[in-house]
């Protein structure tokens, strides 16, 4: 199937590694032009050049992090000197600390929802002129299942990742219209490191084998494995593609089927 990607320009964030490459692998074999950033070099810079030389993507990489505004300005200016608009922004990046959520201070939430949020607010803002002009446009979050289903610990993302799907599908009411898409993404247990940092802390903390925990997590799962990164690539290449043209304001689980509710 044709996904209708050929020299649409993506801005794909996170993309040295885990979910964000292996979307910006995805939206390269399609043929669309792409905007990776992340924090650090040599990843970013490695990642650029593995989508170079393995699927002779057109790719710029910019550093930057997620909560400094100034930072979306420099990544969307890249785009727009580069490639001359932006038609699709993946908004995906690191998380907010774990913990109880009683014991973050006011330094702590203004940082979480500076990520999880205004980021994709201000990124939006800034690309949303350049879609328009298009009458064409997809925006897609990646978030979190236990946006669905809370899971203690994870507060911080959780409050502010519902804050982003309000934010997310309002804005996809109000751009309907002019032929743009907002969607998200709640990803179950994908196999990154973000996901064996977080396994290896909680074997630390329960003072148990990693093996046992990841054994523990996986057999929660009904698919029976952890997700791989290309698997939740496809779903966002699906979901800005032109077949997807009818999809907006979706909050779609990919998670090997363990949400426990109809929802
Ligand atoms: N893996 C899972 O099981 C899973 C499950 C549910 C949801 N998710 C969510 O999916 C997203 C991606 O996760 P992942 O597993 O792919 O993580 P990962 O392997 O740790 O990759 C995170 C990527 O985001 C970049 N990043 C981190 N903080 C950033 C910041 N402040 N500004 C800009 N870029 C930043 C990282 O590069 P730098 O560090 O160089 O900036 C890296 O490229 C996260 O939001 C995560 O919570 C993951």
């Amino acid at each position: 199937m044709d996904l209708g990607l050929k020299d649409k320009v993506a801005i794909v964030g996170g993309a040295s590694q885990g979910i964000g490459f292996a979307v910006a692998v995805a939206l390269a074999r399609e043929g669309a032009k792409l905007v990776i950033w992340a924090r650090r070099n040599p990843a970013l810079a490695a990642a650029a050049d593995r989508l170079v030389k393995e699927h002779q993507a057109d790719v710029v990489a910019v550093l930057g992090d997620v909560r400094r505004a100034e930072d979306h300005e420099k990544v969307v200016a890249a785009a727009l000197a580069r490639y001359g608009g932006v038609d699709i922004l993946v908004n995906n990046d690191g998380a907010p600390p774990l913990g109880h959520i009683m014991e973050f201070d006011d330094a702590a939430w203004e940082k979480a929802l500076r990520q999880n949020l205004m980021s994709v607010v201000r990124l939006s803002r800034l690309c949303v002129p350049s879609m328009k002009a298009r009458s064409w446009g997809r925006i897609v979050n990646i978030t979190a299942i236990s946006v669905k289903a809370p899971i203690a610990g994870f507060g911080l993302s959780v409050a502010s990742w519902a804050a982003l799907i309000g934010f997310s599908k309002t804005l996809s009411r109000e751009l309907g219209p002019d032929g743009i898409t907002v969607n998200t993404i709640c990803p179950g247990r994908i196999d990154t490191d973000l996901l064996k940092r977080s396994l290896k802390a909680q074997a630390e903390v329960e003072r148990r084998a990693l093996e046992e925990v990841r054994e523990e997590a996986t057999g929660r799962i009904p698919l029976r494995r952890l997700g791989r990164p290309e698997e939740i690539g496809a779903v966002v290449a699906f979901l800005v593609s032109e077949q997807a043209s009818y999809v907006t304001g979706t909050t779609l689980q990919v998670d090997g089927g363990s949400l426990e509710s109809l929802m």
